[in-house]
């Protein structure tokens, strides 16, 4: 299962991304693991595609902590372990930790250590007084977590904002939150974002903004290829594409060949058909007893659900008893 969201770290990782291209490339649809998206100039695009008017996930997610915060807080109660996969920003975990009565540790587990320790070090400013102990691991498996959290005997929450677990298919979503149910264990919670199903043009526009900004992050993977892997591919020659694919409640982005042709990177050569796309993104959409019914089969028991006006993001608050 490859890790959403999750920060390339280039050098490390040149191995398994030429191993990806090569192999993704070579199938009948060609595709690419969206987590390649995220390198240093993927991940500045991704904060550019936050603030933009179409995406409207960001804020809504955001302005549901700002509002929800002293009713989140008082359902996970004082002095609570926060688990955190996979992290941004944290601006969203900086709302709910100002709400949070008294939590005992913070632990945010990203892939990439140099991330990881840029936003832990912002946050240690901040939160002098709070414990934040930072894991360096892919959460797609099982990961251990430091002796203070396990030891504390204390409730352990898992936050997992941004409809990450969108990028998985239901198969690896519900494995995801198996993992999610075993970390946290018997009387611990999951807060996740979901976004929501809802009228299709509202989720093409707001995967394909006005102003390029999603297809720039698109195509910054045929970039990638180029910087990292020596490739040759001309990025002019393939448009930005986001389909909603309605059978299986996803949106779908496609690199689209714009005409015949043929690339190269790291000695390998991949044929393009006009019109022939590379399917680099799955973004599923849930209404809310849909995710209620994933996470019921991991064990997870739904307690609230807060949702905005306009139906468009779910923030659901479920614990394992
Ligand atoms: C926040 C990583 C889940 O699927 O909406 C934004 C990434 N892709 N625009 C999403 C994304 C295209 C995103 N995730």
């Amino acid at each position: 299962m490859d890790a959403p969201g999750s920060t390339g770290v280039p050098g490390k990782d040149i191995g398994s991304f030429l191993a990806d291209v090569v192999s993704g490339l070579g199938r009948e649809q060609k595709q690419l693991p969206c987590k390649y998206f995220y390198d240093e100039r993927g991940s500045q695009l991704f904060v550019a595609i936050s603030g933009l008017e179409e995406y409207y996930l960001t804020r809504t997610e955001t302005a549901l902590i700002e509002a929800h915060g002293e009713e989140i807080a008082d359902l996970i109660g004082p002095g609570a372990s926060l688990i955190e996969y996979g992290c941004g920003s944290l601006v969203k975990t900086r709302l709910l930790l100002d709400a949070l009565d008294n939590p005992y540790v913070f632990v945010p587990i990203d892939i990439s250590e140099k991330h990881l320790r840029r936003s832990v070090e912002a946050l240690d400013q901040d939160y002098p007084a709070l414990r934040v102990l930072p894991v360096v691991a892919d959460f797609t498996h099982p990961v251990p977590l430091p002796d203070t959290t396990v030891n504390g005997g204390n409730k352990k929450v898992v936050f997992f904002p941004g409809s990450t677990i969108g990028n998985f298919d239901h198969q690896e979503a519900a494995k995801f939150l198996g993992t999610v149910a075993e970390t946290v264990g018997v009387g611990g919670g999951l807060l996740i974002g979901v976004d929501m199903k809802k009228d299709e043009q509202i989720l093409l526009r707001a995967y394909d903004d006005a102003d390029g900004v999603t297809a720039r992050f698109n195509l910054n993977l045929i970039e990638r290829i180029n910087r990292e892997l020596g490739g040759d591919f001309d990025a002019s020659a393939f448009r930005h594409e986001a389909r909603y694919n309605q059978k299986q409640g996803r949106i779908e982005m496609h690199l689209v060949s714009r005409r015949e042709q043929t690339a190269q990177a790291s000695g390998h050569s991949f044929r393009f058909r006009k019109g022939e796309s590379i399917h680099t993104e799955n973004s599923y959409k849930y209404h809310a007893e849909e995710f209620q019914a994933l996470a019921a089969g991991q064990g997870f028991c739904p307690v609230r659900i807060w949702i905005d006006d306009k139906n468009l993001f779910s923030i659901h608050y479920l614990t394992r008893d």
